[in-house]
């Protein structure tokens, strides 16, 4: 049997795309249903691009705390704030930020219409109604939330970080406007842009393969040593190709290989945020994958975007087991690239040292 795979059914690119936000939500607004929900991210708050958003009479704008990864606690205290200042259904969530936002946009939206708390639909197909309808407007380009049917959740009480895998998570309407993503930090743009490029290296070598996703692999893996090889990443031709990646990226997200699992491990020991974790991941597994190893140096370099060491010294041997235990755990990703025996390359002993080189 062929999986049968859904994609994002409406997207705009291009600079400035953003002010298209109001016909579409007019368009939305004629449906049953009522008010549009907004989640911004907490970074923009009384900054000029809110105020620039077409926010009507009866809408609601909450801003999202992206400091720490989605939890799923969080996303019930969400879903109890739409709820309690919406008693009618929405016409429309709109998310307005990097993945976090967009994961919290995607994860509340399932929340509306179906029963119970968000930890009850962490796994595969289990949302049954269909959500709000959601349109998406990243701000941030290289998770592939924009395009992707997950939204990462940690569950704090049960160390799982897993998301809501289904069709009914991808967002019905994309937004892509480059020129959104102009003023974030330096640093953090080269870390999220990174985890398109670890995405799809890690798909392309590993040994559960799609041909339609290793054809996108390419493409975005592609794209991305051309944007962090180059003089400025963040320069105008390179914040429209960093959103075409990730959008490329996201798409082709498969199986994963050995830098997500070392990257999952760094956020439940040290709640490390996912870009920046996957960039640590690589630093110590030059023998695994010494072609992107080296590359990724160059680009740091390029970029001079510093990653300061030491991370992991001093750490209790407590927190080495959980470092360990959250990376190991990941059986499928890390078999995809080292086969079943992983064990006998990642003894806890070699796992534990990656760590402390970090
Ligand atoms: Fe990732």
């Amino acid at each position: 049997m062929y999986r049968n795979v859904k994609n994002v059914p409406y997207y705009i690119f291009g600079k400035g795309s953003l002010a298209q936000l109001d016909d579409l939500l007019r368009e939305r607004r004629h449906e049953e249903g009522e008010g549009v929900v907004f989640f911004i991210d907490h970074f923009f708050y009384g900054k000029d691009l809110v105020a620039s958003l077409p926010v009507e009479q009866g809408d609601r704008v909450i801003y999202v705390d992206a400091t720490h990864e989605p939890t799923t606690d969080y996303m019930d205290v969400l879903a109890a704030k739409v709820r309690e200042a919406n008693s009618s259904p929405l016409s429309c969530m709109v998310a307005l930020g990097g993945g976090s936002v967009m994961d919290a946009c995607k994860a509340v939206a399932n929340l509306m219409t179906n029963p119970g708390l968000a930890e009850d639909y962490q796994g595969w197909e289990l949302v049954k109604n269909p959500p709000v309808y959601k349109i998406a407007v990243p701000t941030l380009a290289g998770t592939g939330s924009e395009c992707s049917r997950t939204c990462v959740l940690s569950n704090v009480k049960k160390r799982l970080k897993l998301g809501m895998n289904s069709d009914y998570t991808v967002f019905d309407q994309v937004i892509m406007d480059p020129e959104l993503t102009r003023s974030v930090p330096r640093d953090q743009f080269f870390y999220t842009g990174m985890d398109t490029y670890m995405h799809c290296f890690e798909t392309l070598t590993g040994s559960y393969r799609n041909r339609i996703v290793d054809a996108l692999a390419e493409k975005a893996v592609a794209m991305c040593e051309d944007i962090f090889l180059s003089d400025d990443m963040m320069d105008e031709v390179n914040l429209e190709k960093m959103m075409i990646a990730s959008y490329l990226g996201g798409m082709a997200t498969g199986y994963v290989g050995v830098v997500h699992p070392f990257s999952a491990g760094l956020s439940v020991a040290l709640h490390m945020r996912h870009g920046i974790a996957n960039c640590y991941a690589l630093t110590v597994l030059e023998d695994i994958y010494p072609e992107q190893h080296a590359q990724f140096m160059r680009m740091l370099e390029r970029q001079q975007v510093h990653l300061p060491g030491g991370i992991c010294r001093r750490l209790s041997a407590e927190d080495y087991d959980i470092l360990y235990e959250g990376a190991i755990v990941h059986e499928n990703s890390l078999s995809n690239r080292l086969g079943p025996d992983f064990k006998q390359i990642l003894s806890k002993q070699n796992v534990i040292e990656r760590f402390k080189r970090m």
